[in-house]
């Protein structure tokens, strides 16, 4: 092939673009060859000598013929999109046609079918694309003297890409505390949480600000090459955490730790974030992923800049912020808003109350009321995973090991998400090292491993580590009664799910 230049596709053009297009160019020679018209160098030029021969009716000199213009360098198949403009010059700047006497060649180039959106002038095709499909072009160069030859080769006009858009209910949904009604075990009284709410005072969750979270926590775009999003990780079925023991980021790299559940985060009352409570709020805390290198790989200029050309953005930015403006403290803010507003309230363990008194022999079964009093009581669960929001209040070393491993916190110390959802979101603790609650409960029962940096509520009043001794019926009871903290109307709940069509 004598046309290995390509000028239509240039440097900036995916690898991919580039093969499907070298694959349309091979086709387009081998169909052109196959209607017969290709000349020595693979072109497909219909020659047309315009020169009228010897001339027997006049006694003067012959005139030399007018040879007529040849295809010199035949063009490649061409690539385009719809809604893209186009600009391409089929004379590749007169190299594709040459002329043996030198003729200045004039050019008309036709396009078929027709409805391509473009037009063409002289050897230009420019404009944008409206029709996606393939459409055959035909440039013809005219030496001015009835030489002519012409050129014919394929533009593939590809649809426009798909722009990934959320479908939003057009009446939004409701996410402030103004709009949801909190009960009351969750704002007055015993075991309330409200004290621990860690929602600072300049970033109140608003239902536009959350609604913007909800479209950001589940938009892939938040990664660099489009693959993961927040909820690839926090999965809503499974408590907002992820099945897998370790998570997988971007480039299919994993995590060191396990993911956590996101209900009830807001009352964590120290108002610090991940398991070793190194970000400093919740603000703080998601700009990390989206930036971690193993996780999302992406940079907050960058993502910026990415969600700034994307369209559906403007809108819900403008009612979260009061203007479009895209800044990384805005989907900071946002995204806060989104994970505070996932409260865990409507659990069967809050079914109980009524007016914030809890009836739970009235709700729970037997063997629920049994492991409760059990939590509550001998076990001393409530005394780190307390309130009714079943949150811890402090990271704390819970004996998983005598010599540190993994120093969290400091000292082995960890923070615990709460346990609401706990039955759905396995595998547990920081490393997930537990598959079941069954290993949970083995641990604290007979398992806790003694070190200078244990937690004193797991040590007994000689300072000897804590056994509970628990009976099979007592820990079946202990794991019942976690059972009741598991919140079916959060984790199918349309106003945390993904918007994106799938
Ligand atoms: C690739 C998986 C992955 C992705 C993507 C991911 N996370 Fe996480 N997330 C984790 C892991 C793992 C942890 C715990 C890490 C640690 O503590 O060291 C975590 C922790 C958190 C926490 C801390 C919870 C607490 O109570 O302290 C929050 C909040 C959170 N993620 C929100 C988000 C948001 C918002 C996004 C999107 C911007 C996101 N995550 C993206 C895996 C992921
Ligand atoms: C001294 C405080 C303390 C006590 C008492 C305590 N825990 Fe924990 N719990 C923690 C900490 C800290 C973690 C997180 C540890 C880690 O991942 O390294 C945790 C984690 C858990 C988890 C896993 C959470 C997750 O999302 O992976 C479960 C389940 C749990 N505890 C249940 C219980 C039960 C049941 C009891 C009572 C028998 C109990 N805990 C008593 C501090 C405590």
């Amino acid at each position: 092939m004598t046309h290995t230049h390509n000028p239509g596709l240039s440097g900036q053009r995916s690898l991919a673009l580039r093969s499907a297009a070298l694959a349309l160019q091979t086709l387009a020679l081998l169909s052109l060859a196959a209607c017969g018209g290709a000349d020595s160098s693979g072109t497909t030029p219909a020659t047309t000598d315009g020169s009228t021969g010897p001339d027997v009716t006049t006694a003067g000199p012959r005139q030399p013929a007018n040879r007529a213009p040849v295809v010199s360098s035949a063009n490649a198949a061409q690539t385009t999109t719809v809604g893209v403009t186009y600009n391409y010059d089929a004379s590749k700047a007169g190299a594709t046609f040459t002329d043996p006497d030198g003729d200045k060649l004039t050019y008309v180039l036709a396009i078929s079918p027709a409805n391509s959106g473009l037009t063409t002038a002289a050897a230009v095709i420019s404009g944008t694309a409206t029709t996606a499909g393939n459409y055959t072009v035909t440039i013809t160069a005219n030496d001015g003297k009835g030489g002519v030859a012409s050129n014919v080769f394929t533009l593939t006009i590809a649809p426009a890409p798909v722009v990934r858009a959320p479908v939003l209910p057009a009446t939004g949904f409701l996410y402030a505390d103004a709009s949801i009604n909190l009960p009351r075990q969750f704002t007055t009284g015993a075991g309330n949480p409200s004290a621990a709410d860690n929602t600072p005072a300049n970033n109140l969750t608003s239902n536009a600000g959350a609604t913007l979270g909800r479209v950001l926590f589940y938009d892939k775009r938040l990664s660099v090459n489009d693959t993961v999003s927040c909820g690839s990780c926090h999965v809503q079925s499974a408590g907002f955490s992820d099945p897998r023991r370790f998570s997988v980021g971007f480039q299919g790299g994993l995590t060191t730790r396990a993911s956590m559940s996101l209900a009830n985060a807001r009352y964590y009352q120290n108002g610090k974030f991940f398991w070793d409570e190194r970000a400093a709020s919740a603000e703080a805390q998601v700009l990390v992923p989206i930036q971690n290198t193993t996780e999302m790989g992406n940079s907050l200029p960058q993502l910026v800049a990415k969600l700034s050309a994307v369209q559906f953005y403007g809108p819900l930015f403008t009612a979260a912020f009061g203007d479009p403006a895209i800044t990384s403290d805005r989907i900071s803010r946002a995204l806060a808003q989104y994970v505070r507003a996932i409260v865990s309230y409507r659990s069967k363990y809050d079914s109980a109350f009524t007016n914030g008194v809890a009836n739970f022999p009235a709700t729970l079964t037997a063997q629920e009321e049994q492991g409760r009093q059990i939590f509550e009581g001998a076990g001393r669960c409530d005394t780190c995973h307390g309130s009714n929001a079943h949150v811890a209040d402090a990271a704390r070393n819970n004996g998983l090991d005598a010599t540190v491993i993994d120093v969290g916190a400091g000292n082995g110390r960890f923070k615990s998400p709460s346990l609401r959802n706990i039955a759905v979101s396995a595998p547990y603790m920081h490393d997930g090292r537990f598959a079941t609650l069954a290993e949970v409960v083995d641990h604290y029962d007979h398992g806790v491993q003694d070190s200078p940096n244990l937690a004193p509520q797991l040590r007994n009043p000689d300072g000897t580590v804590r056994r509970l001794n628990l009976t099979a019926a007592q820990k079946a009871a202990l794991i019942a009664f976690l059972g009741t903290l598991t919140d079916n109307a959060l984790l199918t709940d349309p106003k945390f799910s993904d918007p994106f069509p799938q």
